[in-house]
């Protein structure tokens, strides 16, 4: 009887463990419902670009307005439908409509994302999580506010302000 107890005990115990430890894996802050970011980000080809992202998950939309170094203002209208819209104003002004076929990113877009453990980056102590190789995301462990995402092509995203 005793050997069974204690294989029961220690079976007890290991999933006990086992049950902790996965539970102590950080899972990534989904994303407020609505807010206005604003994002440093280095182009393939090099330049710069501020974006000021306002995402809007209730109503389906994202509106960025983006300005490389020097450039232009442009307007990118994102609809959950898929649909894109770019403009820029001004006499010069023009227009592009592009449908992506998929919509804005989901609040809880980083589910089932794997944990990476923490790193420092950006002078940032960060959880890092890695989804299907295609995004490498970094939160702040104190706050859980995303310092940055990297795309698998090597495009950074940094995150300079939140407001909710
Ligand atoms: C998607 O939604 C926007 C905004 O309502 C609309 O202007 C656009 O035509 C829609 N696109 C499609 C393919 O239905
Ligand atoms: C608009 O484009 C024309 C032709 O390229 C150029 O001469 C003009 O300076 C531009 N205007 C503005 C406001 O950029």
């Amino acid at each position: 009887m005793l050997w069974l107890e204690k294989l029961f005990l220690t079976g007890t115990t290991l999933a006990t463990i086992l049950t902790e430890a996965q539970s102590s894996v950080p899972i990534p802050t989904p994303w407020p419902e609505q807010f206005h970011a604003t994002l440093c980000m280095t182009l393939y080809s090099g330049g710069h670009q501020i974006t000021d992202l306002w995402y809007d998950w209730p109503k389906g939309r994202n509106v960025n307005l983006q300005q490389k170094q020097l450039g232009v203002y442009m307007y990118d209208i994102e609809w959950n439908n898929g649909t894109s819209f770019y403009y820029t104003l001004g006499s010069n002004g023009s227009c592009q409509v592009i449908d992506f076929g998929v919509g804005i990113p989901r609040p809880d877009f980083l589910d089932g994302a794997h944990y990476l453990g923490t790193q420092v980056k950006d002078g940032f102590l960060c959880n890092v999580w890695e989804k299907v190789d295609f995004i490498w995301y970094y939160e702040d462990v104190a706050t859980k506010i995303p310092v940055r995402w990297d795309f698998y092509d090597g495009m950074p995203f940094l995150l300079l302000s939140l407001l909710i």
